[in-house]
C-alpha cells in the first residue's frame, strides 16, 4: 500500500518520479505528491491520481536532480490535498514520503506539540518528520543521525525516504516491513517500493532488510545497520522485461493479465515438469522433501484470491498427497492461538509477497518451530525472504488490482508440489503421476481455447451488467472457483456477490433466488456433476437465472441454463484452472461496461502492507 520512488543523479529528477509514480499508482491511488531538492525544497501534492498532479505541477518550476514522490492509499486521515505525501517538519526544512503505519504517533504527537511543532495533516507520517526534526534540533546532529535516532522511537512498519534542505545531494531511507528496492545505475540511484519504476534505467538492484538505513550522498551508496554497522550491498540482477508492466495494446492491465495466463502457466511449469523425461522438479522443496514426506499436517496461510488459490490447495494435497490440510486467512491465523508443532508446514501463498496478515502469521509459525514453505510471484519480496524455501510462481508482474493471472499460477504451483509430495509418499502412482504430467502440460493451450469465449462472455456480461446482487454455485474443486469468481465480481464492479458450496444453498442463500437473481453454476464434468445438476434444478425451480459454466459438449445442462459457457474437458483435479477464466473474463466485462475503472477499483490497492 502506498508507492514511493525517490531518485537522486545527474538527470532531472521529476519526470522519472513522475513515471515511477504511473508504474506504482497500482499500490494506491487516492493522492499523490512530489518533494524535489535543488537549493530549495518543495513540495507538490495533490488529491487523486498521479494524472491530478502532473496537470497541478505541469508549470511550476520542477528543475532538480534529487527528488521523491509518494501514491497514496490512506490509512490515516481521508484522502485529501493536506493528508496527501510528501510531508514536510514544521520548518519545511525536512520532507518524508512514508509506506507504512507508525503506530505510537499519537504520542509522539503529543510530545512533539509540546514542543511547539504544528502540524497540517492527520497522518502518521507527519508525525515522523517532525520527530526527525526536533531529534537533530535536539542532538545539533546530521541528517542521517537523527533518522537513525527517530527509528529507534517509532513502532510500527514503514519505508521512508526522506529530504533535507540543508543536506543537498543527499537522500536517506530506511525500512521495516514495508517494502524499499534500491535501483543501482551509474552515477546515479532509484529507490522504489517495487522495481518497477528502476527496469527501464538499470537492472542492478539491492533489495533493502528491515532495520536498515541507507544513505545516499555524494555518489556513494552506503547501507548501515540500526545499530550503524556497515553492510555489504548484495546486487542482484533482475530480469523483468520493460513489455511485462506495459498494456501492451490492451485497454487495461487486468485484460491483458487474463490473456496472458496460457503463457504464466506454462513459465510456472518450466523447469519443473519435464514431460519427455518424466521428471517433476522443485527446487525450493528439494532439502524439505522428508519434512513433507512425514508432516503431520500442511497449514495453508494467505488472504484474498491467494487464499482461494490455498482453498484449491487443500484438495490437492487430500486427494493427491494424502495429508490433512488446514487453510487459514492470515489475518485471523496471527492472532488466535493456534497450534503448531516443528512436524507442521506452513504453506504461505502470496502475489505480492508482502502481505502484512500473511508476513505476521509467518512470523507467528516461524517462533513455532514450523517450517515455513512461501509461493510468491515478486522475486526478492518480504514473504519470499521471510521463508524458509519456497517456490516463485513466475507469472511476471500483476499489475491490475484483481489477480488473475497469479491465481492460476499458485494453483499450477501448487498442483505440482501435491503431485511431487504425494508420488514421494506412495499416494500417487506412477500411472497417475504420468496422467497427471501429461493433462497438466495440456492446460495452456486449454486456457488458451477457454480465452476464445471472450467475445461470447461480453455478451453475457450485457445482460447482466445491471443487477445488484450475483450468486456463485460450485462444488468440490469448482467452489474454491466459486468463491473466486464472487469476489473478481465484487471488488472491480462494486457488485454484491457470494461464493458458495453449491449444496449449502438450501441451508439458507436460496431464499435469495427469485427472477431477478444471477446465479453462476461452474458445473464442469466432475465426480460431483449429478449432484450439481440438482442445484441447477433448485435454482431453476425458484426461477434463478442460470449461467452455467459446463464441460464442452455437455447436453444436460444446457437445457437448464439461460446462458451456457462451455470451457475444454480436464482432469477434475486440474479444473479450476480452466473453470475460473470465464469468471474472470465475466467480471472484467461487466465492470467496463457499469464505467469502473477496472485496474485500479476503489479503496484497493494491490499490496496490502498494513493489517
Ligand atoms: O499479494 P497477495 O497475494 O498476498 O494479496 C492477497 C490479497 O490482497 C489479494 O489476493 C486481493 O484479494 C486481490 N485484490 C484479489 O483480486
Amino acid at each position: 500500500m502506498c508507492g514511493i520512488v525517490a531518485y537522486i543523479g545527474y538527470r532531472e529528477a521529476c519526470p522519472i518520479i513522475l513515471k515511477g509514480l504511473h508504474r506504482l499508482e497500482y499500490r494506491g491511488y487516492d493522492s499523490a505528491g512530489v518533494a524535489l531538492l535543488n537549493g530549495d525544497l518543495n513540495v507538490y501534492k495533490k488529491k487523486g491520481k498521479v494524472a491530478e498532479l502532473e496537470a497541478f505541477i505541469a508549470e511550476k518550476d520542477t528543475r532538480a536532480q534529487v527528488g521523491m514522490g509518494h501514491t497514496r492509499w490512506a490509512t490515516h486521515g481521508e484522502p485529501n490535498d493536506s493528508n496527501a505525501h510528501p510531508h514536510y517538519s514544521t520548518s519545511e526544512r525536512i520532507a518524508i514520503i512514508h509506506n507504512g503505519i507508525i503506530e505510537n504517533y499519537a504520542a509522539l504527537k503529543q510530545h512533539l506539540q509540546q514542543q511547539g511543532h504544528v502540524f497540517h495533516s492527520d497522518t502518521d507520517t507527519e508525525v515522523f518528520v517532525n520527530l526527525i526534526e526536533e531529534i537533530q534540533k535536539q542532538n545539533n546532529c546530521t541528517l542521517e543521525e537523527a533518522v537513525r535516532l527517530a527509528l529507534h522511537e517509532v513502532v510500527g512498519a514503514y519505508a521512508i525516504v526522506v529530504l533535507s534542505r540543508d543536506e543537498p545531494n543527499q537522500l536517506i531511507a530506511a525500512r521495516k516491513g514495508s517494502p524499499l528496492v534500491i535501483g543501482v545505475g551509474k552515477d546515479e540511484y532509484f529507490l522504489a517500493s517495487d522495481a518497477t519504476p528502476i527496469i527501464e534505467y538499470t537492472n542492478e538492484v539491492v533489495y533493502v532488510n528491515d532495520y536498515e538505513i541507507v544513505v545516499i550522498k555524494d555518489g556513494q551508496l552506503d547501507i548501515r545497520s540500526k545499530e550503524d554497522v556497515q553492510q555489504t550491498p548484495y546486487i542482484q540482477k533482475l530480469e523483468m522485461a520493460l513489455d511485462s508492466i506495459e498494456k501492451g495494446g490492451y485497454e487495461h492491465f487486468m485484460l491483458k493479465e487474463i490473456f496472458e495466463q496460457p503463457r504464466s502457466i506454462l513459465d510456472s511449469m518450466r523447469g519443473r515438469l519435464e514431460l519427455e523425461a518424466g521428471h517433476l522438479n522443485m527446487g525450493g522443496i528439494r532439502a524439505y522433501e522428508r519434512k513433507f514426506v512425514n508432516a503431520d499436517r500442511i497449514i495453508i496461510v494467505a488472504c484474498g484470491t491467494s487464499w482461494h488459490a490455498g482453498l484449491v490447495a487443500e484438495y490437492l494435497l487430500e486427494d493427491l498427497a494424502r495429508i490433512p490440510v488446514e487453510v487459514e486467512y492470515a489475518s485471523e491465523f496471527r492472532y488466535r492461538n493456534p497450534i503448531i508443532t516443528e512436524r507442521d508446514i506452513v504453506i504461505a501463498i502470496s502475489q505480492s509477497g508482502e502481505t502484512a496478515d500473511t508476513l505476521a502469521a509467518i512470523e507467528l509459525a516461524k517462533s513455532k518451530g514450523a517450517t515455513i514453505f512461501g509461493i510468491c510471484n515478486v522475486v526478492g519480496s518480504s514473504i519470499a525472504r521471510a521463508t524458509d524455501a519456497g517456490a516463485y510462481t513466475h507469472a511476471g508482474p500483476e499489475i491490475g488490482v484483481a489477480s488473475t493471472k497469479a491465481f492460476t499460477a499458485q494453483v499450477t504451483v501448487l498442483t505440482l508440489l501435491a503431485m511431487i509430495v504425494g508420488h514421494k509418499r506412495g499416494t500417487l502412482s506412477d500411472t497417475r503421476l504420468r496422467e497427471l504430467m501429461v493433462e497438466l502440460s495440456s492446460i495452456p493451450a486449454k486456457v488458451e481455447k477457454a480465452l476464445l469465449l471472450n467475445d461470447e462472455i461480453e455478451l453475457i456480461a450485457e445482460t447482466f451488467k445491471d443487477v445488484p446482487n450475483f450468486l456463485y454455485l460450485g462444488r468440490g474443486y469448482n467452489f474454491p472457483v466459486a468463491l473466486e469468481g464472487a469476489l473478481k465480481l465484487k471488488e472491480i464492479s462494486y457488485i454484491h456477490a457470494e461464493g458458495y458450496p453449491a449444496a449449502e444453498m438450501k441451508h439458507g442463500p436460496i431464499a435469495l433466488i427469485d427472477e431477478n437473481m444471477p446465479v453462476v453454476v461452474i458445473a464442469t464434468k466432475d465426480s460431483s456433476y449429478e449432484k450439481v445438476v440438482s442445484n441447477i434444478q433448485e435454482v431453476k425451480a425458484r426461477k434463478g437465472r442460470i449461467i452455467a459454466v459446463v464441460t464442452e459438449g455437455d447436453t444436460v445442462i444446457p437445457a437448464m441454463a439461460e446462458f451456457v459457457i462451455e470451457v475444454p474437458l480436464t482432469s477434475e483435479v486440474l479444473v479450476p484452472l480452466v473453470s475460473v477464466v470465464p469468471l474472470q473474463l465475466l467480471s472484467y466485462h461487466i465492470a467496463v461496461l457499469r464505467g469502473c475503472n477496472v485496474d485500479q477499483p476503489r479503496n484497493l490497492a494491490k499490496s496490502v502492507t498494513v493489517e
